[in-house]
């Protein structure tokens, strides 16, 4: 997977020792707190397994963003489980453009895959509902957090284009992030207190 205008590319990464892991290891120490970081032994080895997959973004060669993307098999989806730009490439379109790559591109990562997942706090909401994403209204998420649940808002991107998605998929997702993105066990108070408030319809808005 790579695109590129004259200096600008999109690309995964296949070499977890390279410049550009590197690189992208760099921006991800620098944006993301202690506490919402994974160890750079732990992404390397999610790469390797294949849980987690890299894509980054360069300029002239050097990495100015990433995206660390997980895939759900059962029931699939496409988890985005971190971006960010570089500090000094900030607010140049960087991020939505990566977005909007990595949305063009779901079928590359799983051929069924027809939703984008994000698990995102509110200040973030309007960033990714300009690229064709939508909160999904009135369900309330809570992050499994190392220090303890953190109220969040789960938001999606769909291929197709609903407006409404059922509880049972919306409970798939969930237990999808709990169990096999975050490690948790489908008893987990939290996952359940988060999938017994869940109304038979979701809005997505
Ligand atoms: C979120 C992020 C990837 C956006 O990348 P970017 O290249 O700066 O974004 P763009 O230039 O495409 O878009 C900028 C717009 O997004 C908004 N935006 C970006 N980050 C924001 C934030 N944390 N809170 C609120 N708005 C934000 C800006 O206000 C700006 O809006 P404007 O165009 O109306 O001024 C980048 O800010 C970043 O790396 N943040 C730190 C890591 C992070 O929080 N990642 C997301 C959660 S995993």
């Amino acid at each position: 997977m790579t695109d590129s205008d004259h200096t600008r590319s999109f690309s995964r990464v296949t070499r977890y020792y390279s410049q550009q892991f590197l690189q992208a290891m760099g921006i991800y120490g620098a944006e993301f707190p202690p506490d919402s970081r994974l160890s750079v032994p732990r992404i390397r080895a999610l790469l390797q397994d294949g849980s987690y997959q890299l894509i980054v973004a360069q300029q002239d060669r050097q990495v100015i963003g990433f995206a660390l993307i997980w895939v759900s098999r059962r029931p699939v989806f496409v988890h985005l489980d971190y971006i960010a730009v570089a500090h000094e490439w900030k607010g140049e379109g960087i991020g939505t453009a990566l977005y909007r790559w990595l949305l063009a591109r779901l079928a590359n990562f799983h051929p069924r895959a027809q939703l984008l997942t994000l698990e995102v706090d509110d200040s973030l909401i309007g960033f990714y509902q300009r690229s064709q994403t939508k909160l999904l209204h009135e369900t309330p998420y809570l992050f499994p957090g190392p220090l303890g649940p953190v109220p969040m808002n789960l938001m999606v991107h769909d291929t197709r284009g609903r407006s409404t998605l059922d509880r049972a998929a919306v409970r798939g997702i969930m237990r999808g992030l709990y169990c096999g993105l975050h490690g948790r066990s489908s008893e987990d108070v939290s996952l359940q207190s988060c999938l017994n408030t869940l109304p038979a319809q979701i809005f997505l808005t």
